[in-house]
């Protein structure tokens, strides 16, 4: 893949909130974790953990954790990211709060990536109420949840979401 077929790759994917009803393949799943595995962390330390959620059961209550969201019932797939805050602060005290945060977003962003290269849609979920998705899942308090990521055969494209001019995210040298 070359540079402006990478930068096509990444903009021709857009949040989908309505699936199929339809099973993911087990090597779809296990293609996006092994990517979710090989992406950066602080100090190699991988402080994040994904639970796999595919139970209907689980899936309603973690809808309900989440305002209700629909796509979160009626997606085959919600993957989990939590930040493990004990694994990042053994090495890094306080410091690891934010990694571990960090190492979670990144994987989740790569587990999202990689369900695009599969053809699949997803939504990256942030809005759950984290103690309620705690109880659903039995999250251990070292853990905070930062994403809920929907995954199915999406039913239909959405358009494309506009983006601010980049210009507006940079500045040059300094603030
Ligand atoms: C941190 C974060 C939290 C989000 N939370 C939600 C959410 O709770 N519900 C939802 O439908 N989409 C959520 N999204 C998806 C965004 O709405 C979406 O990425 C944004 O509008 C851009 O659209 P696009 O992904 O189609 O490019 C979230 C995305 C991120 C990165």
């Amino acid at each position: 893949m070359d540079s402006s077929e990478f930068l096509g790759f990444l903009s021709s994917r857009t949040s989908i909130r309505s699936y199929r009803e339809e099973t993911l393949d087990p090597g779809a799943l296990a293609y996006m974790l092994s990517c979710a595995s090989s992406a950066p962390s602080a100090g190699n330390l991988e402080s994040w953990d994904v639970v796999v959620v595919t139970e209907p059961g689980t899936k309603e209550a973690l809808s309900e954790a989440a305002l209700d969201q629909p796509h979160i019932r009626e997606a085959p797939v919600v993957l989990v990211v939590g930040a493990n805050y004990v694994r990042a602060m053994s090495r890094y005290g306080d410091r690891g709060i934010l990694y571990a945060v960090c190492d979670a977003s990144i994987a989740c962003t790569y587990m999202m990536l990689a369900a695009h290269a599969l053809g699949l849609g997803s939504c990256w979920t942030g809005a759950f109420d984290d103690e309620d998705v705690r109880d659903v899942l039995g999250l251990p308090q070292h853990v905070r949840p930062v994403a809920l990521l929907a995954v199915g055969h999406g039913e239909q494209t959405s358009g494309m979401t506009s983006r601010l001019p980049v210009e507006e995210h940079v500045h040059l040298e300094a603030w």
